[in-house]
């Protein structure tokens, strides 16, 4: 059986990245490891990690992607949680295998070689769901 292994991250989306900042890095005193572009999310994103997890804040760069739609139809607030499992494929499958809505039918490769997907709201009670293998 495939094993969820841990909290690896849990993503904001954000509408301004000085504002949000000002509150998890400056008011909270979380380190800001990264602030990085991701040109394929069309996003910058902020890496804040923590001991074996890490809080993302996730802004769009333009108005036409998947995160700019969510930001703009429900407000800024938390975008998804992802689970660190052992094995994406084989959980995946098992997911599938039980009705769960998956969003991709296959892991997507990251730039830095982690495998990773998404679950659909509607199978886990309202929480977009990120699995990644690394
Ligand atoms: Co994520």
């Amino acid at each position: 059986m495939p094993k969820v292994k841990q909290i690896n991250h849990v993503a904001v989306v954000v509408d301004n990245m000085d504002k949000a900042l000002s509150f998890w890095r400056d008011a909270l005193g979380m380190e800001l490891h990264e602030l990085r572009d991701v040109p394929a999310e069309k996003s910058q994103v902020a890496f804040l990690p923590l001991p074996g997890s890490e809080v993302e804040l996730v802004q769009p760069t333009t108005d036409d992607s998947g995160i700019a739609k969510y930001l703009a139809k429900r407000g800024p607030g938390m975008h998804h949680i992802c689970l660190e499992v052992d094995d994406i494929e084989e959980m995946m499958s098992q997911l599938k295998s039980r009705g769960v809505r998956l969003i991709n039918e296959e892991p997507r490769i990251a730039a830095d070689g982690k495998k990773y997907a998404f679950i659909h709201p509607e199978s886990t009670s309202g929480v977009l769901v990120e699995l990644y293998q690394i």
